[in-house]
């Protein structure tokens, strides 16, 4: 990924009058000083900028007992009394809180005052449904409005969300049951995504059949094909929506502010994903004045992020961030080309969109339809634009620079994890932009690149890229694992937070990401595990050893290939190949299916049996093999 990364350090962006002008932070050299002198300072100001609180803290931070941080500690709060309740008195309770538009080009549309109708009554049946303070419920649904409307009613009531993405499959979302024993699932009968429908609740049956926890499961009726429903388990969202238990009156359940919001599943270093735990108080001051100031969000925004919300993107920047700071936030159900690859420039034309943000694998994927597309789309309305989930090569941002932005809307990169929350390395409007840097640190935080020892490394040398400080919006815990949360990302340099990021700073102290250094792999901006891909290739009768790469890919950045030893006896045919992703597709999803699976009679492993896929990715791409000295083949 290296190439793709390494941009032109000359190549200046520098921000016009007007955007200077009209930007929330004007003079951000002055920002990021008072921030950096006292970063706790900075944060307990925006906690009482941007968010309404039920009680104070006692104390901002608490780092007593590191690396299990708290923030805002004994302070009272729910996100959703701040994203939702204290709009509806006044003028905002008429907003438009979301727009939604489906495949078929229906639309949907909720003012904060019907949004909170909705979420209250969910959160309602969901308490019918015996769902408490501190209980897990899983949501595995299509982009729908509903998807967004469960997790702010699981929220409500101080339960715990757990989102898995529309795009897994059986095993992906059977482990992730199993692992938050989530007793209710809410999901749909199927997604329409390229014309097609996916079909989720025939997946969450199969997965179900291994899950003995899950007790109801809640069936949004989207697609209208027949479903199986298991009496005595399965409910349709709007039979119990129609019923006297769907109270529209629901107290919203004030909780700590280290209380549990949400757990968000994740692929890292080793073994099977980890549920990523963030909280109601910090997170919501990190999202809110992340979006605020790298977006520059006003109040007749309309902002659309086109990510899905099942991932960390969406959480923050397409449900709670936007809606805490009473936004108008757009959310487009199907893929960007269908039916034709206009089908995203549409919609800013017709929704008047102003602030968009997307993934650099989209934009490179539009850019091969060429320019024709977006030219015939009025594209006016945009002011800001904004790439997430994987460097962004330089010839991609001055696409979108050009050509959606008309050259006038700055490209705000930002780069952050599911682990951060929030933004971490990511400019403001007013500052200067060099094309596939993510610029600085946000305000308040302090990067570093690390060489193994621990030692900063010089100027535009490669290294680990570190996080220096406690932010409000850190994960807080690995969900039953606290230990690997410590291990993981607290040990390699005791007190710094590695991230699993190389990057190089340059002599302006510039971030350039080159990727990731551990066993995750990043396919069109999704995070995938190797582990995960390797267990799904394994389960398959015909095989007997897995080991997965990731290579780099024109337009998904990263792909998938697979090195597979197969059970003696077994032929090694291009129709098992085929077969072979199929099953990985059905196992843990599409987007997990390898691109390209080599038989191979051995695989390159250390000597204590570990798989040294680093061997295997520098012969694949022809490159030196590095230090081999534990290798034993
Ligand atoms: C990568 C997505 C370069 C990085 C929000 C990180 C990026 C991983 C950027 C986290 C960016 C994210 N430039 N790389 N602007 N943003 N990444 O948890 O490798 O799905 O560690 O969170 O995506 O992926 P995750």
């Amino acid at each position: 990924m290296g190439e793709i990364a390494n941009g032109h350090n000359g190549d200046w962006y520098e921000a016009s009058e007007e955007v200077v002008a009209q930007a929330h932070i004007k003079d951000w050299k002055a920002v990021a000083e008072g921030a950096d002198r006292d970063f706790v300072g900075f944060w307990e100001e925006r906690a009482k900028e941007f968010i309404d609180w039920q009680a104070p803290w006692t104390k901002v931070l608490d780092d007593s007992d590191k690396p299990f941080f708290k923030w805002f500690v004994g302070a009272k709060t729910n996100i959703v009394y701040n994203a939702i309740d204290r709009h509806l008195k006044g003028a905002r309770r008429n907003k438009l809180a979301m727009i939604w538009e489906g495949e078929k080009g229906d639309v949907r549309t909720f003012s904060y005052h019907a949004l909170n109708r909705e979420v209250s009554k969910f959160a309602s049946v969901l308490k019918a449904l015996g769902v408490r303070k501190g209980d897990r419920v899983t949501i595995y649904m299509g982009r729908v409005p509903e998807l967004p409307i469960a997790m702010l009613a699981v929220a409500k009531i101080g339960a715990v969300h757990s989102v898995v993405y529309g795009g897994f499959s059986t095993e992906a979302l059977h482990g992730r049951l199993e692992d938050s024993q989530s007793r209710v699932l809410v999901t749909c009968d199927g997604a329409f995504l390229n014309g097609k429908i996916v079909e989720l609740k025939k997946i969450a049956d199969e997965a179900l059949k291994r899950s003995a926890a899950v007790e109801h499961v809640v069936v949004v009726r989207r697609t209208g094909h027949e479903v199986s429903m298991e009496t005595g388990r399965d409910m349709w969202w709007h039979d119990l929506m129609g019923l006297p238990i769907a109270d529209p009156k629901c107290p919203t359940e004030i909780v700590d502010a280290e209380d549990p919001l949400y757990m968000l599943y994740t692929s890292g270093t080793t073994g099977t994903p980890k549920a990523i735990v963030h909280t109601h108080g910090g997170y919501q001051v990190g999202i809110a004045t992340t979006l605020k100031y790298v977006f520059d969000l006003r109040d007749d925004d309309r902002w659309w992020c086109a990510a899905d919300p099942g991932w960390v993107t969406g959480h923050s920047y397409i449900v709670y961030g936007p809606l805490i700071l009473g936004a108008t936030s757009f959310m487009y159900e199907g893929a960007p080309t269908f039916p034709y690859p206009d089908r995203w420039w549409q919609m800013i034309e017709k929704y008047g969109i102003n602030v968009f943000y997307t993934a650099p694998t989209a934009i490179r994927g539009l850019m091969r339809w060429g320019e024709s597309w977006p030219n015939r789309r009025d594209l006016s309305s945009l002011r800001l634009l904004g790439s997430v989930g994987e460097p962004i090569n330089p010839e991609a941002w001055r696409w979108y620079h050009r050509v959606i932005g008309k050259g006038k809307c700055p490209i705000m990169d930002t780069w952050w994890q599911t682990e951060t929350g929030m933004f971490m390395i990511a400019p403001v409007p007013s500052m200067p932009l060099k094309p596939g840097s993510g610029t600085r640190p946000f305000f308040g935080q302090q990067a570093d690149i690390y060489d193994e020892e621990g030692r900063p490394v010089k100027d535009n040398e490669e290294g680990f890229l570190v996080l220096k400080r406690p932010w409000p919006a850190m994960m807080r815990t690995i969900y039953n694992d606290p230990e690997r949360y410590v291990k993981q990302y607290w040990s390699k340099y005791p007190g710094v937070y590695l991230t699993g990021d190389s990057a190089k700073r340059d002599e302006d102290g510039y971030f350039w990401i080159i990727g990731r250094v551990d066993d995750v792999i990043k396919v069109s901006g999704y995070r995938l595990g190797t582990a995960e891909i390797e267990s799904a290739l394994v389960s398959h009768e015909a095989v007997a050893e897995a080991a997965v790469i990731g290579l780099p890919h024109e337009v998904k950045g990263q792909s998938i290939h697979a090195y597979v030893l197969l059970r003696h006896g077994v032929q090694a045919t291009a129709a098992l190949a085929d077969e072979l992703k199929a099953h990985v597709g059905t196992e843990m999803g599409p987007i997990a299916k390898p691109e390209e699976i080599s038989f191979v009679d051995s695989l390159p492993k250390t000597r204590s049996g570990k798989i040294m896929r680093r061997v295997l990715k520098a012969r694949a791409q022809g490159l030196s093999e590095g230090d081999i000295s534990t290798l034993e083949e």
